[in-house]
């Protein structure tokens, strides 16, 4: 059915139990009707008490989750395809994270030290320096993504204006996510008609993306593409002089879409000679999800700033901005506070996060997996052909494009209804809004747990095609 891209969908699932096939194998378990009735008057009192934003993923209650398995307290058991939003890479509840946290506590680090200095956040940000490109000498931490980028997008500014009164317009991608706080939204493309901003901030520019939401093909010519976005922007008035920063979803993380390298390297060109920041955000695409430490080294570029997260600790609230000490040196002591940034038990969580990463090779296993993943997700495509219209993506942070078989549009409600029959089916999805299946488990997941989970991401959809 065709659809405005803006609409939101009616997210409601019905909270009645569902038939729902049994099903018993090594990774999954379904055996009751889902959602299950022991569940329903739960999932109604969330419904009373969280406001409808809230309430729009797949009406399972998770009670308990390990490494990459999700159980409810009636019995079912799923292979997890989401890691909590691209956030769980080394695992649910890894065993060293679990011993971090807990020793940080009984050696009486439960308490947050706001700006003061903690030992166990300089041993964090030192290693996290260790791990960022070379020029990156200090770390600006924050509690959660939109924070990061929220910080970034003020330094930008700051850095801009220090060369000119007139330096402070930022450019993203049309359909990038970059958060939910006022700048990072106006940021993000997702959101195009925003009646309820009062003055919206006039010197933020989506520029179309390159690939496939822009409809162009593998032959395009990414530097000219680049430069006609430019040109039309000059013919606004706004021209290189005036720009300080382009964030850059390092991956757009609704489908797992990567940028062309040639584009990304003309963007770095054109930066260097306008003096202009390229500030990646890696808050979904950090810490050996797409198969490298950071995805933008997918591109073979600089990163001048870099906004991080999830990832970062797989667990607890954490986000930071890297950069180099001139450009986070820009604020003033005391210009911003933020109370529970760097909460030491965070801390520990990432030390024994990067550990695991470290330890258990995950980046290289990202890149194992992913291949896996993509070859189980190409044969799917084959055998969907009219559904599948493109599978997207790294390492473990793959995507697949959703199209209406009759009408051959790219479709949220085919996602929407393929995402609930996975969930039937014992893999857990969330749901995107948009016309994708975001497939992104775990970076410890079992290989046989790939491969079973994409074919039941393929029962699932004939179900519903049935
Ligand atoms: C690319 C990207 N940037 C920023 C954010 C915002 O992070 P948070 O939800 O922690 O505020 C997200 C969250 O999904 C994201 O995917």
């Amino acid at each position: 059915m065709a659809h405005n891209e803006n609409q939101i969908l009616s997210n409601t699932f019905v909270l009645a139990p569902e038939e729902t096939p049994n099903i018993e194998t090594r990774y999954r378990r379904i055996c009751t009707p889902l959602p299950a009735f022991e569940t329903i008057s739960d999932l109604q009192r969330a419904a009373s008490l969280f406001p409808d934003v809230n309430c729009y993923q797949p009406p399972i209650i998770w009670d308990s989750s390990e490494g990459f398995t999700i159980r409810d307290r009636v019995g079912n058991q799923w292979i997890d395809f989401t890691s909590t939003a691209v956030m769980t890479n080394t695992g649910h509840g890894h065993p060293a994270i679990r011993e971090a946290v807990k020793k940080h506590i009984d050696g009486g680090g439960l308490m947050g030290q706001f700006s003061f200095a903690s030992d166990i956040r300089i041993e964090l940000a030192e290693r996290l320096v260790d791990i960022a490109p070379d020029h990156c000498d200090k770390v600006y931490f924050w509690t959660v993504g939109s924070e990061a980028i929220e910080c970034a997008l003020r330094l930008a500014r700051e850095a801009g204006l220090c060369q000119s009164v007139e330096k402070y317009h930022v450019l993203t991608h049309q359909a990038d996510y970059h958060g939910w706080t006022l700048g990072a939204h106006q940021m993000s493309g997702t959101s195009a008609s925003k009646p309820w901003l009062a003055t919206p901030d006039s010197a933020i520019h989506h520029i179309p993306f390159p690939g496939g939401a822009a409809g162009e093909s593998g032959n395009t010519d990414w530097s000219k593409f680049f430069h006609k976005s430019m040109s039309q922007l000059a013919r606004k008035g706004i021209t290189a002089e005036k720009i300080c920063a382009v964030f850059i979803e390092t991956m757009q993380g609704w489908g797992a879409v990567p940028l062309p390298v040639d584009y990304v390297k003309t963007l770095r060109t054109w930066a260097d000679a306008n003096d202009v920041l390229l500030v990646f955000d890696e808050v979904q695409t950090g810490f050996a999800r797409t198969g490298k430490m950071f995805a933008h080294e997918h591109y073979g570029v600089k990163a001048d700033l870099l906004c991080i997260g999830k990832g970062l600790t797989s667990t607890l609230p954490l986000a930071a901005v890297l950069g180099p000490a001139d450009i986070l040196d820009l604020l003033p002591p005391a210009e911003i506070t933020t109370t529970h940034a760097a909460h030491p038990v965070s801390c520990a969580a990432a030390l024994a996060n990067l550990d695991v990463i470290e330890k258990e090779h995950l980046i290289a296993e990202s890149v194992r997996k992913g291949n896996i993943t993509e070859e189980a997700l190409q044969n799917l495509k084959d055998k969907f052909p009219d559904v599948v219209r493109d599978v997207a993506g790294f390492g473990l942070l793959r995507g697949i494009h959703i199209c209406d078989p009759q009408s051959g549009e790219l479709s949220r409600e085919l996602a929407r209804d393929w995402t609930w029959a996975a969930v039937k089916h014992g893999v857990m999805l969330f749901q995107v809004n948009r016309p994708s299946i975001k497939v992104c488990p775990p970076l410890v997941i079992d290989d046989e747990a790939i491969v079973e989970g994409v074919e039941a991401l393929g029962d699932a959809l004939a179900s519903i095609l049935k």
